[in-house]
């Protein structure tokens, strides 16, 4: 069954110089318990997008289109109807761990709030809660952590108490923005491992932003990919890691760092940068970037349209389907 279901989100910003849209016409459909990454270079629209689809995004924000979780219409709800539907419905991690967590409360109070925001527990039962959940995430001497204030916390132990807050209510889809972002290499591994045991135990689906292509590989079952603010590509993780059709997509994994690298020599990247917002001129918005473009591409902008069970937008993709 399908959990997350969006259609045609366009996400607009209200700023001094005018109207700048971020999230152009997104489709995307997220399955019970299925996990789907989405990629990107910064900018692309990843997190406006999930910020959009959980009702969050900041004041200046316009999102238009539609959002059905569990087959009801989100988007444009009243925020109190919003609040009850993220608990146990859409947890959310953002991607500032420190900056999701209340500077002046304590651990244990952050963490029994967010449960009894949703469920009716008294505050010791609550805490209890907040303590098994710590361990479940696997923070070290949880009892003492529920005292402290997030300050006091390390960047890891405090990206796991803000997925252990996100995760109190039990809900049916987690959205975790750059999770392990901040963390180094060991704990990021540990993140990974956690939300594959989450999942397994919880039955949880995952919406997850990461620019690491290896968690990707490690936990996605879809990906997709954006590019200044539309998807153009979507496919299997296994099927997109071997055949990448679009470009932009064989060019990120192109940049990944292998085993028999030469590590004198230069870092592989897409060359160029992608478009300002609001400054994407006629055309495929990556014809600068992009070797296979022909004449076409700089006047027609490519359509997301479905090759079997991928998607891609693409006048000469590097395999499947298109006309190249
Ligand atoms: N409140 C805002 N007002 C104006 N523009 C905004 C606002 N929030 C985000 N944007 C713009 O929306 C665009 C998409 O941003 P988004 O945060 O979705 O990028 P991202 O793909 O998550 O990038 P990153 O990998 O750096 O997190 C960016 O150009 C960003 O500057
Ligand atoms: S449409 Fe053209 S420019 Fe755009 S990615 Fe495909 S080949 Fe490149
Ligand atoms: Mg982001």
């Amino acid at each position: 069954m399908t959990l997350l279901e969006i259609r045609n989100l366009s996400v607009r910003f209200v700023t001094p110089s005018g109207v700048v849209p971020a999230v152009n016409d997104v489709d995307l459909d997220i399955g019970d318990g299925q996990c789907v990454a989405i990629v990107g270079e910064s900018g692309s629209g990843k997190t406006q997008t999930l910020l959009a689809s959980a009702g969050l995004l900041a004041a200046n924000g316009l999102a238009s289109g539609s959002v059905r979780f569990a087959g009801a219409e989100i988007l444009g709800l009243p925020e109190r109807q919003l609040e009850r539907l993220r608990g146990p419905g859409i947890g959310y991690v953002f991607q500032d761990a420190l900056g999701s967590l209340t500077p002046h409360l304590r651990i244990g109070d952050q963490l029994a709030e967010s449960l009894q925001a949703h469920r009716e527990v008294d505050r010791a039962t609550a805490l209890v809660e907040a303590r098994r959940m710590l361990e479940q995430v696997h923070v070290p001497d949880a009892a003492a952590r529920l005292g402290q204030y997030p300050h006091e916390l390390s960047g890891g132990t405090r990206q796991r108490v803000a997925i252990a807050a996100a995760l109190m209510p039990q809900p049916r889809l987690l959205i975790a923005d750059e999770p392990t972002t901040a963390l180094d290499v060991t704990v990021q591994a540990q993140v990974v491992d956690l939300f594959r045991e989450l999942r397994t135990e919880l039955g949880m689906a995952l919406a997850l932003v990461t620019h690491d292509l290896g968690i990707v590989a490690g936990l996605a079952e879809r990906v997709v990919v954006m590019y200044a603010g539309s998807i153009v590509e979507e496919a299997d993780t296994s099927r997109l890691f071997r055949s990448p059709a679009h470009p932009y997509t064989a060019g990120l994994i192109e940049a990944l760092p292998r085993l028999d690298d030469d590590t004198d020599a230069p870092m592989r990247t897409i060359a160029g940068v992608p478009p300002p917002p609001g400054m994407v001129s006629a055309g495929c918005p990556f014809a600068p970037r992009c070797a296979r473009r022909s004449e076409r591409c700089s006047v027609d902008s490519p359509v997301l349209a479905a090759h079997g069970s991928a998607k891609l937008a693409c006048h000469h993709p590097a395999t499947r389907g298109g006309t190249a």
